[in-house]
């Protein structure tokens, strides 16, 4: 057999922790695969003395991931500590600079640096791979760079968070509030340190931008992705929803338009019985599509030990193999500088009013939408006791601008009670 290759692990958290226990259960496995044993040689983690329930002390320590990623008996460096920059971002172009093959789960930092990394990682003729950081266990990097490589790429779409998809699933099927369920998370440890990158979108956006890249060739543009969190939807919308074949979803959609490059992360609503409406709790899912295989989904856990750690060891893996791939697909150099496009495409839209109940509210309400050129598809009025008539409608396709100048319309016509909640019902 081969070397050994040698691995540098920075990070002991959860995934941390799982690829060691891959790798001790799964030595000989992995070494027929490969062909030459993997090892670990040396690891970093924030406190030396907390007990992990790993074994460590075959490892040489280091205090700082830096010297870490550039010891001599480290092959590839796994960057599993997390955050934009500081460290992380330290310790990876470190280790780049001494040669070595990077492996990270670091959504934040490749969504920020990704450009730069990967020029730096392909000038020094190095690996930098990142299955890890978008949708947890699901290969959905290998997917869109080795299986569907023969395709043009059409629609990249997602639920690429779990803490949120396990809100808004708890939401429905319990009728709890988002406030409720959202401490719920928290004491169950599911939210990151900052909530919003969860409920803000953030998180899954990151996500997203990296998909795009390596989906369109186009530069890794996080800014260009439009995002909406979670916080705002209530048990009503999701109740409403269902009740005419939709369920909410946080989705990402990116696709490559006359227009620029449409990235959005944001609450949407997908029928109940397509794919995406049937994921439940913290579960990913990824849609691909491509213009000679069709549509493509993905399903699996998005997070946690055991599947973050299977696709750290992928990666880790087509290194030991010596497999050779460009970060997002193709040449860093040639990804392209596309612009974010201003607006999205065409779509109908969930719209739910609280009307005063008098003669003529809803001539105002139909008389505005008519005005600003939206079409209703459907409308219900359902039944109430007091003054607030509540009316759910469902337009015909429209732009968001068309439908900005309903609502404003609808606002100033002075017949509705609270603001209008308009949720977008994507084509899936
Ligand atoms: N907080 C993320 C999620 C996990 O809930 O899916 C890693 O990105």
């Amino acid at each position: 057999m081969s070397n050994p290759l040698r691995l540098g692990i920075a990070g002991l958290g959860t995934v941390g922790v799982g690829v060691v226990r891959i790798l001790e259960s799964h030595a000989d496995l992995l070494a027929k695969r490969a062909g030459r044993p993997i090892e670990i040689t040396a690891i970093s983690a924030r406190s030396k003395g907390r007990d992990r329930g790993v074994d460590l002390s075959g490892f040489a320590w280091e205090d700082d991931p830096v010297v870490l990623a550039t010891r001599d008996d480290v092959d590839v460096y796994v960057e599993l500590m997390g955050g934009e920059d500081g460290p992380a971002k330290a310790s990876t172009e470190a280790a780049i600079a001494a040669g070595k093959h990077v492996v990270t789960a670091n959504k934040a930092m490749l969504a920020m640096h990704g450009q730069a990394l990967a020029e730096q990682a392909e000038a020094g003729k190095t690996a930098l791979k990142f299955e890890a950081a978008v949708a947890g266990g699901i290969p959905v990097i290998k997917a869109l760079t080795e299986g569907l490589a023969g395709n043009q790429i059409t629609r990249v779409m997602g639920v690429m968070n779990g803490t949120c998809n396990y809100i808004l699933t708890r939401m429905e099927n319990e009728g709890v509030p988002y406030d409720q369920v959202f401490a719920d998370a928290q004491a169950l440890g599911y939210l990151e340190a900052d909530p919003n990158l969860d409920v803000g979108g953030i998180d899954a956006g990151h996500k997203l931008a990296l998909l795009s890249s390596i989906a369109f060739g186009t530069k890794v543009n996080f800014a260009g992705v439009a995002l909406e969190g979670i916080q705002r939807i209530s048990t009503t919308d999701i109740e409403q929803a269902r009740d005419m074949g939709f369920r909410i979803k946080l989705l990402g959609v990116s696709q490559l338009t006359g227009r620029g490059l449409e990235q959005r992360m944001q609450p949407c609503l997908v029928p109940v019985n397509s794919p995406l409406g049937q994921l439940e709790n913290a579960t990913n899912m990824v849609v691909l599509e491509g213009d000679a295989v069709g549509q493509v989904v993905l399903r699996g856990a998005g997070a946690g030990e055991g599947p973050t750690a299977s696709a750290v060891m992928g990666d880790v893996m087509d290194i030991a193999r010596g497999f050779s791939m460009s970060t997002f697909g193709q040449p860093a150099t040639g990804l392209q500088d596309i612009q974010a496009a201003q607006a999205s495409a065409p779509a109908a839209f969930y719209l739910r009013l609280t009307l005063k109940d008098a003669p003529g509210a809803l001539h105002k309400i139909t008389g505005a939408l008519a005005n600003a050129g939206v079409s209703i598809d459907r409308m219900r009025q359902y039944s109430h006791q007091d003054a607030a008539a509540p009316v759910l409608m469902v337009t015909h396709k429209t732009t968001r601008a068309e439908l900005d100048h309903a609502l404003d319309g609808i606002m100033a016509t002075g017949v509705t009670l609270e603001s209008p909640v308009a949720i977008r019902i994507e084509d899936v």
